[in-house]
């Protein structure tokens, strides 16, 4: 009998090498049985075609209501149902797309790219903080903060959080994980306290959106659209922004031409995505697909990594990193764009950064559940040189 494919068991692995379980998944055929981490059969696509089906069809939702009985939401991964709390992640159809059209002009390339200074001006904050927190020549750690704080203070500027709710918000985000009750509420409660601050103060993307909303929404769905903003980006950009510093300076800053610098990043993305997998989706009715009948609240998932290294698979086709049709991911400008900012500050302001150890030497872990990999050190010479002029 052949091994059970387990593409969510968390596998330790150098910097270049995938997850196995892509290969094997891919092997076994376009639509693959797999066992749930929270219990029970579940479906995977691994066919371009196929998976493009799923993601369109709407037999096929997101709604954590039509998950499987007896299914615990914490192991799956999965947010309340619908009919207790609303959101972008978990609505379908109508509903759904009324919401994604109150987020579109704030997250469109052009929208986004008002904060684009910002962005470059924040990740020279923090690099220049980090660069004075030890002697010329001296070790930090990207990993150790700057991955998680770079990527959350963007986003708390650009919905309008005031600055000094930062920490506060990293330490929300690690809590949300926390298998503590009380850790958890806590974050939920720091997270409510955050959107209402951003409401307040206004002048950002949490009071555009808002604006842009029915006036009947109530504050606490408003408050939870603005957390799924905060927290859906912020696993996804850590692990991405590591491996995105460490190709950069394994393949040299200097050369790297300032144009060339948005397909670096969107390569590095391919190379190593943050989000291998879709989220969860269930069958709200029987279905037939590759042959295969699914009967209702049956979860099935995309291997978007999978499928976009698969052999043969014309290069430059879409990506599908960010996902495809009407979950499509909200915060894709925002994530491509930050990350180019932070290449740019490095490239022009830490030319001679260079990695603490040999490239191949850096590991990676997987994030658990459907999270892709992410680095376990980034040990970094951000410059050789005090800038500071000596103390005459
Ligand atoms: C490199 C970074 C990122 C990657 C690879 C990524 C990937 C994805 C993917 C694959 C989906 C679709 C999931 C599915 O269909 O089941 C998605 C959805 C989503 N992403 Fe991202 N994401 C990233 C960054 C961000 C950021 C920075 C934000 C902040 C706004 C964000 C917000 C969202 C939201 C709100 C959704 C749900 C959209 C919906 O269901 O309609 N993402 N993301």
């Amino acid at each position: 009998m052949s091994e059970p494919i387990t593409p969510f068991v968390p596998v330790e692995r150098g910097v270049t090498e995938h997850r196995p379980a892509h290969a094997a998944l891919r092997a076994a055929g376009p639509l693959v049985r797999v066992e749930a981490p929270a219990g029970g059969p579940a479906w995977i696509v691994t066919e371009e075609d196929l998976a493009r089906q799923v993601l369109t069809d709407a037999r096929f939702v997101k709604d954590p209501g039509m998950a499987p009985a007896g299914w615990d939401r914490r192991v799956a991964g999965l947010e309340r149902p619908v009919a207790e709390q609303m959101s972008v992640t978990t609505l379908d159809g109508p509903a759904h797309a009324a919401l994604r059209r109150a987020h579109a002009p704030m997250f469109s390339a052009r929208g986004i790219s008002r904060y684009y200074d910002r962005m470059a001006a924040i990740a020279r904050e923090l690099l220049d903080d980090l660069a004075a927190s030890v002697p010329a020549g001296g070790v930090v750690d990207l990993t150790a903060d700057f991955t998680a704080r770079f990527p959350l203070a963007v986003v708390v500027e650009v919905l309008g959080v005031p600055a000094g709710h930062l920490d506060r918000a990293i330490t929300a985000c690690r809590d949300l994980f926390s298998p503590d009750p009380v850790a958890f509420g806590t974050a939920l409660t720091a997270f409510a306290e955050l959107a209402d601050a951003a409401l307040e103060t206004g002048g950002g993307v949490a009071a555009e959106l808002r604006d842009r909303l029915p006036g009947d929404t109530g504050r606490d769905d408003l408050r939870y659209l603005i957390l799924v903003l905060v927290f859906a980006g912020q696993p996804t950009m850590e692990a991405f922004l590591g491996f995105l510093v460490a190709d950069l300076l394994e393949h040299g800053l200097r050369g790297t031409d300032r144009e060339s610098l948005g397909e670096f990043v969107q390569e590095a993305l391919r190379r190593r995505p943050p989000a291998p997998f879709t989220l969860w989706r269930f069958t709200a009715v029987e279905v037939e697909l590759a042959g295969v009948t699914l009967p209702p609240r049956t979860p099935v998932m995309v291997d978007l990594f999978g499928i976009t290294v698969a052999p043969g698979r014309p290069a430059g086709g879409p990506d599908l990193m960010f996902g495809a049709g009407p979950h499509y991911c909200v915060g894709a400008q925002l994530a491509l764009l930050q990350a180019r900012a932070l290449a740019e500050v490095l490239t022009e302001h830490y030319p001679h950064a260079r990695l603490a150890v040999p490239f191949t030497g850096l590991r990676q872990i997987d994030g658990g559940g459907t999270l892709g990999g992410r680095l376990t050190a980034l040990p970094v010479v951000l410059r050789d040189e005090d800038p500071r002029p000596p103390a005459s």
